[in-house]
């Protein structure tokens, strides 16, 4: 067993935290006050590949395993949960949706764009009565011949405003349920198509979370992702990958939070020496350290699980349910070993406990993926 990166994989940490701390790290406590995306950040994102990384050069990508994509998502979400969420929707959901099982036109007319950060996706899932229970699409797709009628509302969908391109998933065949699902590639610019209410949320402040109303949209056939009816089985596969992205997300908020608060605990004193010297915030950080060094193998291992051709669906989800964990837990000491300081804006720590809470629900909430990880058990 190889526990050693290799140089691409160093280089591209290295990248993902310069751009972090040069790019990222100033405005981000502004970012998150006003709700403000960060637009200009993404957009170098895009140039420097971290919106595609794993999609194949030939249609824009980076042609990156998914170790390097946890690498670089750790480095960026240990300062802007917001933006690594935003890279995550894009890499994970909906360029490897497409890469994965678009057709050739697909790819020519979408991918190539989305992987070069030139436009962003949204995948669209959630809706109000439809969340956990994904199955229960009130979202229609009429089918009328050469296009499908879209009918409907979808709920907390990131890059909600900023999209181009979404991936909606919509019942045709509801006599079918999970098996009359569609998954269809929707046109900002299609008639019908409006966003609705931005959500004012807790934490990944910057990121924009939107509802999205579809009334009587035309989406041609040749958008349909796969065969009729194979929308449910496309999100779920396209999900399982997207909890890596997550996972590495949780972790790079839980290391960020360490850092700060190892660095605080060295130079901050009571008592007459430095908090660091106290055993009672040693426990903490010893904790903290061993619980991160665990979530970023587990990480690792679901990532390796994708890059082998394993099936990925439990190491994915064991990534997520434990990493969210650990960042909740983690968040929560940093601020504890910060004190009052750690309870303002100015120190980053309280703005990450609010970002890790998230990773607790999106993309399935910690109960789902026990659900995902128990199927697999007694598979
Ligand atoms: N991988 C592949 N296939 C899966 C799967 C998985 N992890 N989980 C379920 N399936 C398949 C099953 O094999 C089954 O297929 P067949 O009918 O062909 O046999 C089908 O899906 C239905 O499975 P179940 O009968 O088990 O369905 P269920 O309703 O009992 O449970 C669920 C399904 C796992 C709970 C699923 O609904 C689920 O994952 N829910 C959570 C949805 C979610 O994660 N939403 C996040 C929204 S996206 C988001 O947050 C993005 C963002 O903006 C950041």
């Amino acid at each position: 067993m190889n526990f050693e990166l290799t140089e691409e994989h160093l280089a591209v940490q290295e990248a993902a935290r310069d751009f972090a701390q040069t790019e990222l790290l100033p405005g981000v406590i502004e970012r998150d006050e006003h709700q403000k995306f960060p637009a200009e950040q993404v957009k170098k994102m895009g140039e420097l590949g971290f919106l595609g990384m794993m999609v194949d050069p030939q249609y824009n990508g980076g042609g990156m395993d998914t170790v390097s994509y946890v690498l670089a998502m750790e480095e960026i979400s240990k300062v802007d949960a917001s933006a690594s969420v935003v890279m995550s929707v894009n890499n994970s959901l909906v360029c490897w949706g497409l890469e994965k099982y678009g057709t050739e036109e697909q790819k020519q007319k979408y991918l190539t764009r989305l992987a070069s950060g030139e436009i962003l996706g949204a995948f669209c899932l959630s809706e109000p009565e439809a969340g956990s229970d994904a199955t229960m699409q009130r979202t229609t797709a009429e089918d009328k011949g050469d296009y499908y009628l879209l009918n409907g509302t979808k709920n907390w969908i990131t890059n909600g405003s900023t999209a181009s391109v979404y991936l909606v998933m919509a019942q045709t065949h509801p006599e079918l349920r999970h098996k009359g699902i569609n998954a269809l590639i929707v046109e900002r610019t299609m008639p019908g198509f409006e966003v609705g209410a931005k959500e004012n949320k807790l934490g990944i402040r910057g990121s924009d979370t939107h509802s999205l109303l579809f009334t009587d949209v035309k989406v041609p056939k040749e958008n349909r992702i796969g065969e009729d009816g194979f929308g449910f089985r496309f999100a779920m596969s396209v999900l399982n990958g997207g909890r890596i992205g997550i996972a590495s997300q949780a972790l790079g908020i839980a290391s960020g939070a360490y850092e700060l608060a190892l660095n605080y605990a060295r130079q901050r004193k009571s008592f007459g020496v430095e908090i660091a010297k106290h055993q009672a915030i040693q426990f903490k950080l010893a904790d903290m350290a061993t619980n991160i060094d665990a979530a970023r193998l587990l990480c690792l291992q679901a990532a390796s699980d994708k890059d082998a051709g394993r099936d990925y669906a439990k190491s994915g989800a064991m990534a997520k349910l434990f990493a969210s964990r650990v960042a909740m837990e983690t968040t929560i000491e940093a601020v504890q070993i910060h004190g009052g300081y750690g309870f303002v804006k100015e120190y980053h720590v309280e703005r990450l406990m609010r970002d890790a809470k998230i990773t607790q629900i999106y993309e399935g909430t910690s109960e789902i993926q026990k659900i995902v990880i128990s199927r697999e058990l007694l598979k």
